[in-house]
């Protein structure tokens, strides 16, 4: 028998020591809050994804009156970027929620987006960084393989 154990590193950046860019994506995703389709959790999440070629994606949740249909931000923008930009390289991807009109604490990607995001490392051959946006800090994750260990993915299947 052996006892193993898996660490994951995070940074905790105060807004004071955020770059640039992570405002630029608060604010797009702050935008996508705003178009989050929520009537019944009213809880309005916002994705924010920057592409390699700079260029800024959003997405936010959409819901429906039968609960699991519901699509999350995260899904949202990574679908709509396979749709519309399918050889695109997605660098970062920021989250921000509201609920009556207030921001809420980071909040983490559920275990289906998270499964999503693996896709698109295993698409786009390249992983990318996850920043959790709360209104005075951000958790980023350098990689977002790291918030899904043990993961199945493509290359469990056999071709
Ligand atoms: N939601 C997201 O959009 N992203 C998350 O990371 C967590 C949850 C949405 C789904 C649903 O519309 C609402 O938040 C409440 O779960």
């Amino acid at each position: 028998m052996s006892d193993k154990e898996l660490l994951i590193p995070y940074t905790r950046l105060p807004r004071s020591e955020w770059p640039e860019i992570y405002e630029r994506l608060e604010a797009v995703a702050l935008e996508a809050t705003r178009r989050s389709y929520a009537p019944y959790s009213h809880f309005h999440v916002g994705a924010a994804v920057q592409l390699e070629s700079g260029e800024l994606v959003l997405g936010c949740n959409q819901e429906n009156a039968s609960f699991s249909p519901t699509l999350c931000a995260e899904r949202t923008a990574l679908y709509a970027i396979g749709a519309q930009h399918p050889d695109a390289v997605v660098e970062r991807l920021m989250i921000v929620a509201e609920t009556e009109g207030k921001r809420v604490h980071p909040i983490s990607p559920c275990g289906v987006c998270r499964q999503v995001m693996m896709e698109t490392v295993r698409r786009q051959g390249k992983p990318f960084e996850v920043i959790l946006c709360g209104a005075d800090e951000a958790i980023v994750i350098s990689d977002c393989r790291l918030l899904l260990p043990f993961a199945f993915d493509g290359s469990d299947i056999p071709s």
